[in-house]
């Protein structure tokens, strides 16, 4: 075990892992175990509440974990709205947008949209008569800077896309969308989930108005999201979930908010993993984003370069160039979840529509096998990841299913 994978006790524990759904939840390092565990063991109690010591250290390190998230995406610390995760991020933003956008005004959005990029706003569709609007894909199922001016319309109000699509793993250009949609006076808000995860980000340089991204997917705990968006939209935007300690003052026909970030926090929050949360920002600096990428980009490059060479294999993205960490794949003629009976055998991969239905639709396919890398995955990773490819080839080759 190289010293990177020493520290991830799910590894020791488990020696014949061969984790490949690191693009469902990555696992999860000691020190940000340990730092839960800091919590429960140390401290137990109520944040922002109580005024007695405990109550009082418990706030200040959870306090410094957005203070430490905030300087992980270079934004400023009442930037940083703790969530229950990504999917609770963008439910929140569609829910803010519905007292900005009218009826008819066009939102932009794409096929490759995870169901919790996308379900708000088809929501926001049905209940106040929003358009969405879908930019076109190119013939490799990537969001292009050309198709994306042909979405814009003088009613275009908003956009709401992936930076990196979680079955193909393909970069959105979302910095040029975002200069372009700016220039047109439309708002942008980033579903980072799955490029926070082996991409830096800065969001005084990039000048997203929104960003949503999860923890548990950046080797930090589950259960937490950020909602990251700028100081003036967040002053200027309303709450979407209301109850305790988010208000100043309550009468029996009124309420003062907090000051952004407080107002959008309503009750007890996920505290534990708050105070992981900036544990993990420290694991993933101290592992470094230039190596985490090309590890992880590579063990995929090197596993597709071989999935190409078996003739049963279908591959969805097989572009090498692309900084993708994902393969998305079926064996032809096998549906997903039968091919994924044999395969799990060994490897821990998943199947189905990854929660991006819309895409599978315009493959028509029901579903696909997605195998996705990380930097704790090492060759021997992808070695038996091909290695079981073939035997469950050949399994239903000998029972007839295919060819
Ligand atoms: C691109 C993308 N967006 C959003 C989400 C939702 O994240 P969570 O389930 O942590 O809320 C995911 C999860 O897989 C995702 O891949």
């Amino acid at each position: 075990m190289n010293n990177i994978n020493k520290q991830f006790t799910v590894l020791e524990n488990n020696p014949n892992l061969c984790y490949l759904d690191s693009a469902a939840s990555a696992l999860k390092p000691k020190c940000v175990i340990d730092k839960i565990n800091d919590y429960y063991n140390n401290y137990s109690c109520n944040i922002d509440r109580g005024v007695y010591p405990l109550s009082f250290d418990a706030t200040k390190i959870c306090d410094e974990s957005r203070n430490r998230i905030a300087k992980f995406i270079n934004a400023k610390e009442n930037e940083i709205v703790f969530t229950r995760g990504a999917s609770n991020s963008l439910n929140m933003i569609a829910s803010m947008m519905k007292h900005y956008l009218s009826p008819g005004d066009e939102v932009i959005t794409s096929l490759l949209e995870h169901h919790s990029s996308f379900l708000p706003f088809l929501k926001l569709q049905e209940e106040i008569g929003i358009k969405l609007v879908f930019v076109e894909l190119d013939k490799d199922l990537k969001i292009t800077v050309d198709n994306f001016k042909k979405a814009i319309t003088p009613k275009t109000k908003f956009v709401q896309l992936t930076q990196v699509s979680n079955v193909t793993g393909y970069h959105t250009p979302i910095d040029e969308i975002v200069k372009i949609a700016h220039q047109n006076n439309i708002l942008v808000s980033v579903d980072g989930a799955q490029g926070i995860t082996h991409l830096k980000q800065d969001m005084v340089e990039s000048d997203y108005d929104f960003y949503s991204f999860s923890l548990h997917k950046m080797c930090g705990p589950t259960g937490l999201g950020i909602l990251y968006a700028k100081e003036e939209l967040l002053n200027k935007l309303e709450p979407a979930e209301f109850g305790g300690e988010m208000n100043d003052e309550v009468t029996m026909s009124s309420v003062l908010y907090k000051a952004a970030p407080h107002k959008f926090e309503t009750g007890t929050m996920p505290i534990a993993e708050m105070f992981a949360s900036g544990t993990a920002c420290e694991f993933i600096e101290s592992i470094g984003y230039d190596y985490i990428e090309s590890a992880s980009v590579s063990l995929r490059n090197k596993a597709i370069l071989e999935l190409k060479k078996i003739p049963e294999i279908e591959i969805y993205n097989p572009l090498i160039d692309q900084g993708s960490t994902t393969i998305a794949f079926n064996i032809k003629g096998v549906h997903s979840h039968d091919a994924i009976t044999s395969l799990v055998d060994s490897i821990s991969l998943r199947a189905g529509h990854h929660c991006c239905q819309n895409l599978h639709t315009y493959l028509n396919i029901p579903s696909s096998l997605r195998a996705s890398f990380y930097f704790y995955n090492d060759i021997k990773d992808v070695e038996t990841f091909i290695k079981q490819v073939k035997e469950t080839v050949s399994f239903f080759k000998e029972v007839g299913l295919i060819g």
